[in-house]
């Protein structure tokens, strides 16, 4: 083992939204997703073994963490700690690399990072699919982390059949423009609403049955590079993920009225002739699917409304770069 590693992984944007699991420990989820790695923000981890270590110490940009928080990650290390049998405690140091002012968080770099970082640590050596299998049980979403480009996270039919592959490159002018609304931090987590959702949502499994069709739909428009299907798809899958939200008991939602001008604004410039589309996560930033050729006319509408800063623009990022 080389007691010592370190690695970047990149954020991702799902076009088809994972949304709900069906084993909450082993993160297996009840629907597979589609995602687009971005390049805009980046996590880089180090992870190092030692014996002289009394405890897991856990850096994030530069700052010491509570216990809370280095518990999950020493849960996580655990995972590659009793495959590589090894009984030293760690210190882990991450950093988030993401566009000034936007406070864009991720556990899906954070993860895959981690997850990079400790394979080499240990010794483990496990190649992309199996990495892609550890990390997805630190944050599902890290699962498509691995891989640059389109990557599929599938379903699975247990824990060892849950995994991404990558679809495409997606270097055929494929951009998104982010439109940050609010960077606080959310007031239900991801874990949470989707949790909630599965538990109360009479749409919940309407939800799930047009996942499969979505998914099977969003390869073939990759596949043919047929931009425009994929955006109808990407923004039919998302308002579809928010639809389930809203039938939750009691319901919720994520939207602020800032979000809502923002979709506006996207459905305009469609008419106007520039193809974009609009999706959401479990926060009220919206993520816009395009051209990278078309990118600038979009932050430029964009601006009328919006602060510059708050207007990311990137192209699809890659999988994990060991350093
Ligand atoms: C709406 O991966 O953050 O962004 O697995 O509980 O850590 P956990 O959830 P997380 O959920 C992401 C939800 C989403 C859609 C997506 O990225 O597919």
């Amino acid at each position: 083992m080389n007691n010592r590693g370190k690695a970047r992984a990149y954020g991702n944007i799902a076009l088809i939204k994972y949304w709900g699991k069906r084993d909450e420990k082993l993160i297996l989820p009840m629907n597979s997703s589609l995602s687009l790695t971005i390049e805009c923000f980046y996590t880089e981890t180090e992870v190092i073994f030692s014996d002289s270590f009394n405890e897991d110490y856990f850096y994030l940009n530069g700052k010491l963490q509570d216990k809370l928080s280095t518990r999950k990650i020493s849960d996580f290390i655990d995972l590659f700690r009793k495959a590589a049998n090894i009984n030293m405690k760690a210190t882990v140091k991450s950093t988030n690399f993401v566009p000034t002012a936007a406070g864009l968080a991720s556990s899906a770099s954070g993860f895959a990072a981690l997850a990079a970082a400790c394979n080499v640590a240990s010794g483990l050596n496990l190649d992309h699919r199996e990495l892609s299998m550890y990390a997805r049980q630190g944050s599902g979403s890290a699962t498509r982390s691995i891989y640059g480009g389109f990557v599929e996270w599938k379903r699975g039919t247990n824990e060892k059949d849950s995994y991404a592959i990558p679809i495409d490159d997606a270097k055929w002018d494929i951009g998104m423009v982010i439109v940050i609304i609010n960077s606080k931090e959310k007031k239900i987590s991801s874990r949470e609403g989707m949790r909630h959702t599965v538990l109360t949502s009479p749409f919940y499994k309407a939800w799930v049955e047009s996942c499969e069709r979505d998914i099977e739909e969003a390869k073939l428009a990759i596949k043919n590079r047929d931009f425009e299907s994929l955006g109808l798809i990407t923004e039919r899958n998302g308002l579809m993920m928010h639809a389930t939200m809203l039938g939750a008991s009691p319901p919720f939602c994520y939207w602020e009225p800032d979000s809502v001008l923002a979709m506006k604004l996207v459905r305009e410039l469609r008419k106007e002739g520039i193809t974009c589309y609009f999706t959401m996560d479990a926060g009220p930033n919206v993520k816009i699917l395009c051209r990278l050729s078309e990118s600038d006319k979009i932050k430029n509408r964009l601006k009328e409304f919006f602060r510059e800063e708050k207007i990311i623009i990137t192209g699809p990022g890659p999988g994990i770069v060991l350093l």
